[in-house]
């Protein structure tokens, strides 16, 4: 295994930073891996440019972090079910991702992180977004903070793979194909504020597309906290934002960080594919 320098380059204040010096498409070392982990959890979302990856190369580099997830209501590739292919053709409207979420946060083990590879991107458009957790919870109040540690927040898949789901409705071309089910409409539960099991550090852990509301109270009783909390969580100052080029591969913490595919390139044609790692119940 050849000797790997990785340098890292922050590319905001808040979080993500990119990292070079090293091929994911070769087996890395310990050390290496170890590098990597250490700024995964220093800067949340991290980024490498020009990588060539087959699908067995991205799905063993996800497996350097954990087990790796099937995605219970989308289908991925047909010869590798574990890679999730995120694709949007010149013709469609709907994107996936759109809208701000932690990924599959309606699991009991919801990810520990997403490994997306680009494909083909757009001209222009189609960046991806991303909000510091941490940061969203150390910003608020004392007494916000005190009050919302002994909460409990109820999360499901219903919005966007329940049988009332948006997608459900819509007629028009979709390259992606969604199984919508009841089964996404089971709940889980989620301390408001979950603790980093590697870092120690709290972070809020709500969001608009799986959070449904807090335990023991009702949607419309939930909904102006929720709303402020998932305002509050993507203020500007807590987000970075990430132009692709075909190659390109991001790699983000779910237990800290959330993310928004920016849907504004119809008309062009953007093809990731994401293999998205286990993690364990958020405490
Ligand atoms: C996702 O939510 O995993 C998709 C993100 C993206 O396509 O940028």
């Amino acid at each position: 295994m050849a000797q790997q320098t990785i340098s890292v380059t922050p590319i905001a204040g808040a979080l993500g930073a990119e990292l070079s010096g090293v091929d994911l498409s070769r087996p890395l070392s310990d050390a290496a891996i170890g590098e990597i982990r250490a700024a995964l959890l220093g800067h949340h979302v991290i980024f490498f440019r020009d990588q060539h990856l087959t699908p067995e190369q991205h799905l063993a580099f996800g497996h350097r972090f954990g087990e790796l997830q099937v995605h219970e209501f989308v289908e991925g590739l047909a010869d590798n079910e574990e890679i999730l292919e995120v694709r949007k053709e010149a013709d469609e409207t709907l994107n996936f991702g759109g809208g701000w979420h932690t990924d599959v946060s309606y699991l009991e083990r919801p990810a520990l992180g997403s490994v997306l590879y680009a494909h083909a991107v757009p001209e222009y458009g189609g960046d991806t977004m991303f909000a510091n957790q941490h940061l969203a919870y150390e910003t608020l109040s004392d007494g916000m903070k005190a009050m919302l540690d002994g909460m409990t927040a109820v999360h499901s898949a219903r919005r966007p793979y329940g049988t009332n789901a948006v997608r459900a409705m819509y007629a028009g071309p979709s390259s992606m194909r969604f199984n919508f089910t009841a089964a996404a409409h089971e709940e889980v539960e989620h301390p408001v504020i979950r603790t980093h099991v590697e870092t120690g550090r709290k972070s809020l852990y709500v969001n608009r597309t799986f959070t449904l509301r807090f335990k023991d109270m009702t949607e419309a009783e939930s909904a102006p906290l929720l709303d402020y909390l998932c305002d509050h969580a993507v203020r500007p100052e807590f987000t970075c934002r990430f132009r692709w080029q075909a190659n390109s591969i991001a790699f983000w913490d779910n237990r800290c960080v959330q993310h928004n595919a920016i849907n504004d390139y119809h008309g062009q044609r953007r093809v990731m594919h994401r293999v998205t790692i286990e993690g364990e119940r958020p405490v």
